[in-house]
């Protein structure tokens, strides 16, 4: 049996990539921070390699919070760059599959069509930038490691916008949610079955793998709010409206071309994937 070592521990990916991987044949390591913290010193993932000696890698590991990145992208750089760089580098090493997951946050919105994997990237802000700078300095390194960008992931235990608009929907007679931002809300496990697959059948280079389809967390608010049959009247603004310290992408659905024409896309609908998820599934 082949061993999965996951970098991430409680994340919504790693979580999700823990439960599924026994059904892809294999058994899973998870190394979070408590295992060694990627801001304080990215090497420790190389010792983690060196130590598991494992048969795939995962790097479901990032610093996730998007407006605090603008204060603290040398942290952020940390673990979405140097860290990355590293783990790419010793499974070279090692010659271990290698799987490092990136952002639609890396494109700046303005194409006005869902992107492939050849756009050229132009990120808004430091979360996006340093994910950026972890996909090229992981390909540098490493050219066979497959790099796979997703968007708005949501999934049980997580933080994210579908948990906290189930909740507010509940609380508040009133709730204005973002209009302008188009997005492919997408399941972790739908995401960590599609790597698992990836895996299987490994080739390097930038892949896209979100959801099928594209909603404004409005309209997502909206199957949400309908779902839990809440009376709260949701009210649509804009981006800067909301006034949050990054600034966002204001389309930047991907498109998984390169899944596609190998034969291996795997994701679903999003409405379908977060009907299941509200029902419980
Ligand atoms: N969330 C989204 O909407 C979204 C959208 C697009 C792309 N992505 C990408 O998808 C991937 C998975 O995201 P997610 O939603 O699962 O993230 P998440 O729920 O925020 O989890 C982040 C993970 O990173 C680990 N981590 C954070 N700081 C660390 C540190 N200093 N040292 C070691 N580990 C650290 C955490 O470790 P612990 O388990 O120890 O806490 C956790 O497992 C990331 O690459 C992210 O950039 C996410």
């Amino acid at each position: 049996m082949k061993t999965l070592l996951v970098f991430g521990q409680s994340g919504q990916l790693a979580r999700a990539l823990a439960a599924e991987a026994p059904m892809y044949g294999c058994a899973v390591i998870c190394a979070g921070h408590e295992r060694g913290d990627l801001a304080a010193r990215p090497q420790a993932a190389v010792e983690i390699i060196a130590a598991e000696k494992p048969g795939l890698v995962i790097n479901a590991a990032a610093y996730t919070a998007v407006d605090l990145a603008e204060k603290e992208e040398e942290k952020a750089r940390a673990i979405n760059a140097l860290a990355p760089e590293l783990m790419a580098k010793e499974c070279g090493n090692q010659n271990i599959p290698f799987i490092h997951v990136s952002t639609d946050y890396v494109f700046d919105g303005r194409a006005g069509r869902p992107y492939v994997e050849s756009d050229t990237p132009h990120p808004l802000n430091a979360y996006g930038r340093t994910k950026l700078e972890g996909e090229q300095r992981v390909l540098s390194v490493r050219p066979q490691a497959m790099v796979v960008r997703t968007s708005a992931v949501y999934e049980r235990g997580g933080k994210n916008f579908v948990d906290t608009i189930r909740r507010l929907v509940k609380e508040k007679n009133s709730l204005r949610v973002v209009n302008d931002q188009i997005v492919s809300l997408t399941r972790a496990r739908t995401l960590a079955r599609q790597l698992l697959v990836l895996a299987e059948q490994p080739e390097g280079g930038l892949y896209h793998a979100t959801a099928q389809g594209e909603a404004a967390w409005f309209a997502i608010a909206g199957v949400i709010r309908d779902h839990e049959n809440a009376a709260c009247e949701l009210v649509p603004i804009t981006t800067v409206e909301y006034g949050a310290p990054a600034d966002r992408p204001r389309y930047s659905v991907l498109d998984n071309a390169r899944l596609r024409l190998r034969g291996l896309d795997r994701m679903h609908h999003w409405r379908e994937d977060l009907m299941e998820y509200l029902d419980g599934g």
